[in-house]
């Protein structure tokens, strides 16, 4: 999602919320079906779960990057340093998803270094989320 709706704080932060509590859902099912030993369902859940954050908030945050930053650093050049903060937790998300679609492709099996990726992911979108909505939205009313 685009345009006026990144701007607004709680049509942007539904956004945030939505894809973090169906990760930490799918994340949750991974785990367990690791713990099971049951590999062939850790798998087929693991992919889901990689998708399911390309697909909410990588391309979330590409949209921002394309978009809503470049006008809040056109509203206000000092927020250059705030928005490059930002990126670069965008970028770490990147990076660990590419991690993870390497080991998954190259074991094809969930491994702890997987569920520890995962997990980073889950902290840095809350990390990442919090501050998105602190630094760079109002309240709709105000
Ligand atoms: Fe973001
Ligand atoms: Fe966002």
């Amino acid at each position: 999602m685009s345009g006026p709706s990144l701007h607004k704080l709680t049509a942007h932060k539904s956004i945030h919320d939505g894809a973090v509590s169906e990760g930490r859902d799918l994340l949750e099912i991974v785990e367990k079906l690791h713990q099971k030993g049951n590999k062939k369902q850790a798998k087929i859940a693991a992919d889901a779960l990689v998708e399911h954050w390309e697909t909410r908030t990588i391309t979330h945050a590409d949209a921002e990057e394309d978009g809503f930053y470049k006008s809040k650093l056109e509203e206000n050049p000092e927020m250059e340093l705030t928005l490059a903060m930002l990126k670069r937790d965008h970028a770490l998300l990147r990076i660990l998803i590419a991690d993870i679609k390497q080991s998954l492709s190259e074991q094809n099996n969930v491994n702890q270094e997987v569920i520890d990726r995962f997990r980073a992911i889950y902290v840095l979108v809350q990390i990442h989320n919090r501050d998105e909505e602190q630094l760079l939205l109002t309240n709709d009313f105000s």
